[in-house]
Parts: structure tokens; sequence; C-alpha cells
């Protein structure tokens, strides 16, 4: 019987894309996404999609009553690390005590292995880069410590409860498939910004400071497609098959600037991108790079995305067809 997996923010812009694969590979797919951030039109391949908020324990316990997943994968949250630094009270209730819930219904329903979306802002400003899992943990905005303290609340739980947890810290997720792309309100990504000054949607890119320590003197980050994330989380399913938690980094492992993104748009456009400068902005390291050797190792998982242009044409081939998102 093919195994069932819940995938909370499945409506998201990860989220969806990897709902998108597991269904290829014929799991069975519960989404339990609030739509806040989501699209219906994001849900494909047939998952089923249960509209309810993490904050509801009595909709989470009717979901898992009804649909019994063998596996959870944890994307819903909020995201946006400005936001965080105004509202963080928002940003603990819904990545630590909305999602507190999840784990109690999830224990409660002898559901142990979930896969949980962290992020490389639980390292904060790296003592290192590249930066592998053992590094200092020291973030810098309140989306980052939410993140971190989600990721010792299991950590915690797999010592009361055995619950098996894998923890995967995304670098930069960036690209489209054919179907699925990326559609923030508000947009804070920079690839996604980038293309909307040749969509004709913006006038230019502001990039917030150049006088880092980088060869360009623009933060450096390390962008990894969306498809490849999603292919990590379906090996990580068998780390928690073998009743084990792990934390792993998922990135390229190479860092490219806001100056190299904007030039490989210009190249995939066809289009002047026209830039200015900011003063920095608060909290932004100057170079963020996964050290990926642990995700090849123990996942055995290897982005076939490599190349900046390519990744930056799948995202300029979604935004042409979908320059307002999902309401195209
Ligand atoms: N996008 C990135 O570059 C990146 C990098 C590192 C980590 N992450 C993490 O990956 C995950 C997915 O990111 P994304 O870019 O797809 O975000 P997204 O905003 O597109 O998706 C999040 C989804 O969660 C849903 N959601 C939020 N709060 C909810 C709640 N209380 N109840 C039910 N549903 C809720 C939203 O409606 C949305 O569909 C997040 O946890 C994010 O922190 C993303």
């Amino acid at each position: 019987m093919a195994e069932k997996i819940l995938v909370t923010g499945g409506a998201g812009y990860v989220g969806s894309v990897c709902v998108a694969l597991l269904r290829e590979k014929d799991y069975e797919v519960v989404i339990y996404d609030n739509l806040s951030a989501g699209h219906r039109e994001a849900v494909t391949g047939g998952a089923k999609l249960e509209v309810g908020d993490l904050a509801d324990r009595a909709r989470l316990t009717e979901v898992f009553a009804t649909h019994t997943p063998d596996f959870v994968m944890h994307f819903a949250a909020s995201c946006l690390v400005g936001e965080s630094y105004h509202d963080p009270i928002l940003y603990y209730r819904n990545n630590v005590a909305n999602a507190a819930n999840l784990v109690d219904v999830m224990i409660e329903h002898d559901v142990r292995a979930i896969i949980f979306s962290s992020s490389c802002a639980v390292y904060g400003e790296p003592v290192r880069v590249p930066m592998t899992e053992d590094d200092p943990k020291n973030p810098i905005n309140p989306y980052g410590k939410t993140k971190l303290t989600f990721e010792h609340l299991l950590e915690d739980c797999d010592a009361a409860h055995g619950l098996k947890s894998v923890a995967l810290r995304y670098f930069n997720a960036a690209g489209a498939t054919d179907e699925l792309g990326e559609d923030h309100d508000p947009e804070t990504h920079l690839i996604p910004i980038v293309l909307k000054v040749p969509l004709g949607l913006l006038d230019g890119v502001e990039v917030f400071g150049d006088d880092y320590p980088t060869p360009d003197g623009t933060c450096v980050r390390d962008y990894v497609h969306v498809s490849d994330l999603a292919a990590a989380h379906e090996s990580a399913l068998g780390i928690l098959r073998q009743g084990k938690s792990e934390r792993i980094n998922l990135g390229n492992g190479n860092g490219f600037s806001v100056l190299d993104v904007i030039r490989a748009s210009e190249h995939v456009t066809g289009k002047n991108i026209p830039s200015k400068v900011s003063p920095r902005r608060r909290g932004d390291p100057a170079a963020l790079v996964a050290g990926a050797g642990k995700a090849a190792d123990v996942l055995g998982w290897q982005p076939s995305y490599t190349s900046l242009e390519t990744i930056i044409e799948t995202a300029w081939k979604w935004h042409k067809e979908h320059p307002h998102g999902y309401r195209d």
C-alpha cells in the first residue's frame, strides 16, 4: 500500500513542488494549509487539500483521524525575515506554538516521523563559508530563532516520545517547474523581484549594500532549485524509515552575488535590468553558502540544477506565463 504523507503548507511555493513530486512517485498526499500564503491552483497531481490552520487543534485532530498519515512534511510557516523583526509574536506563535500543536497531534495519533523545512537562518552570521551542520547556531533575526527553537523542540520530542525528525536547512530556494512557481505577496526573494523588471512590473532593482566583504561588495547567497529541494525531501523519508533523526543543509555549495543574479537574469531574459544601491538591510549576512557534503553522504543527494542561469531560466519561463502569479 502506498505510504501516506501529510504535507503542511503544501499549497505554498516549496511545498507544492514537493507534493507534485510525491504524487509522481505514487505517495498518497494530504495537504494541510490555511491558504494564507498558498494557492489552491498550486495543488496538483490529485493531492487532497484540507484547508485548516495549525492553530486549530480540533481541525488538525480531525484531519489526522481521517487520513492516518505515515509521515508529516512540515512546510507551513511565516517566513518573511523583515516582518519577523516587526512582529516577532506572529513568528513565535506560528512557527513555534502552532507547529507544537502539530507535533502534539502527531504524537497523539502515533505518527512519529517528520521532515521539517528549516533554514540556513539558524546559523546567523557564519563563522566560516561554506557552512556545515555543526557550525555555531546564533540566529540574528526572529525568523531564524523560531526555526532553531522548533528544531530544539523536535530534538526534545525525540528524547521524550521517540519522534524522529529530519530538519532540512534550505539555503535560497529558487526556480520553478513548468506548472509551479514562486508567488509570494509581498515578494521578498531576489530572483522573482529581479524578473519583475523584464516583465515590465518594476523599473529597477534595489541592491541593499555594495560594501560587503564579498568580491563585488554585494551579498552572496546559495541558490538551490525547488525541484532539487523536493527530491531531497523524498530521500529524507529513507532516514525516517531507518528510525533516525538528522539535520542537513540543502544548498548548491556555490555562492552568487546580487549583481551575479542581475547579470545572469539579463542574459536569460535578453533585457536590461537597471539597479540602484540602497543602504544595507538589517540582519543580512555578507555570504551564506552551504557546505553540501552531508546531504550527499547521508541522503545521496546531489542538486541537478547547478548553474545559476539554468535556475533563472526555469523561473523566467514560469513568470512569463504567470506575470501576476497564480492569478493568471
Ligand atoms: N523559500 C525559501 O527560500 C526558504 C528558505 C529556507 C526555508 N524555507 C522554509 O520553507 C518553508 C516553505 O517556504 P515557502 O517559500 O514555500 O513559503 P510559502 O509561504 O510559499 O508557503 C508556506 C505555506 O504555509 C501555509 N501556512 C502558513 N501558516 C500556516 C498555518 N498556521 N496553518 C496552515 N498553513 C499555514 C501558507 O498558506 C503557505 O501555503 C517555510 O517553512 C520556510 O520557512 C524557505
